[in-house]
């Protein structure tokens, strides 16, 4: 009986010495990043506020590509105020076409619904977004290195606007595979998984279309469809300062284990996803090549607190 009781004590003590040992390596850990809301650390939020910028500005593109207008009709309560985007419209597009980007622009409401629940007070109000077609029609000309004539518009016709597309959703995905692994907290992770499977498929659905009539003029260009893809992933290589996309076609050397020149997906040479950090994926939106100068699709600049320490340091 003694001894049972002196077990016990011993037992009692154990306990409290361990729960005590455990919560000091809490608070060592947790200190500062767990006083915001479960799942994120402060880094967290900042990582995925970048990301933020990139689903107004498809969200916007899609929607008003496929139904003539977007979040102000559609999820007024997601822009929360924020200023209706520059030169965006309807874009003629055949009826596959139409019910697919319909689609994606849908696929963003959600994006932008949950992380307006999960970000909660690190959400901000949609950014300023100039998608005119001049601006478009700029982005494709220093993507070619020539004035194109007539100038180039994203909204003419279903191919054109495939172009462009293909020059949205891969940003994205290169960003979330850069991202992931800087976040820190589970509910982080899985949040930017979901929503990297989803950018990925978008960029997936938009090659393959593209794919089918690489070979083809675009007309009323010199320029086949895969020449284009080329240009703007060269152009989005070269504003992000790395070798992090490929076109339709490849040398032999970079295709799928070095065996094709056919490139349906752009990765490396292990066939991973390539990856951009913030900075590059700002440098590359605002087509300034950096991070610092705002421009391109975000005259003012993206949001949150990463853009805006690049925005004014
Ligand atoms: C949008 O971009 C185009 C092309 O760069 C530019 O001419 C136009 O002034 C911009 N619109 C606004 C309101 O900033």
């Amino acid at each position: 009986m003694h001894n049972m009781a002196f077990h016990n004590s011993r037992s009692t003590l154990g306990v409290l010495f361990t729960t005590l040992v455990l919560f000091g390596v809490l608070v060592a850990v947790c200190i500062p990043s767990c006083t915001a809301q479960p799942g994120f650390s402060t880094s967290d939020y900042e990582n995925i506020q970048v990301a933020l910028n990139l689903e107004y500005l498809e969200a916007e593109y899609f929607l008003w590509a496929a139904y003539g207008y977007g979040l102000d009709k559609l999820a007024p309560r997601l822009t929360e105020g924020g200023p209706e985007p520059i030169g965006v419209q309807k874009a003629n597009l055949n009826v596959l076409a139409n019910d697919i980007i319909a689609q994606f622009g849908l696929q963003e409401i959600g994006h932008l619904t949950i992380l307006q629940k999960d970000l909660g007070s690190s959400y901000f109000p949609r950014v300023q977004l100039n998608l005119s077609a001049a601006n478009w029609a700029n982005f494709i000309d220093e993507a070619v290195g020539e004035k194109l004539h007539p100038p180039f518009n994203p909204y003419a016709n279903t191919l054109n606007f495939l172009i462009s597309a293909y020059a949205i959703p891969y940003v994205g995905l290169t960003g979330y595979v850069g991202t992931i692994p800087l976040l820190q907290r589970v509910g982080a992770k899985t949040l930017v998984a979901g929503l990297l499977g989803v950018e990925a498929g978008q960029d997936a659905i938009i090659r393959a279309a593209l794919y089918e009539y690489k070979d083809d003029l675009v007309p009323p260009y010199k320029f086949t469809v895969a020449q284009f893809t080329d240009f703007i992933s060269n152009l989005q290589n070269s504003l992000s300062h790395a070798f992090v996309g490929e076109g339709l076609e490849v040398p032999k050397s970079q295709g799928a284990d070095g065996l094709v020149t056919g490139n349906i997906l752009s990765a490396d040479i292990y066939s991973l996803s390539y990856a951009r950090t913030a900075e590059q994926v700002l440098a590359t939106v605002y087509f300034t090549g950096d991070a610092a100068t705002p421009g391109g699709f975000f005259p003012k600049g993206a949001s949150g607190t990463i853009a805006e320490n690049y925005l004014n340091p």
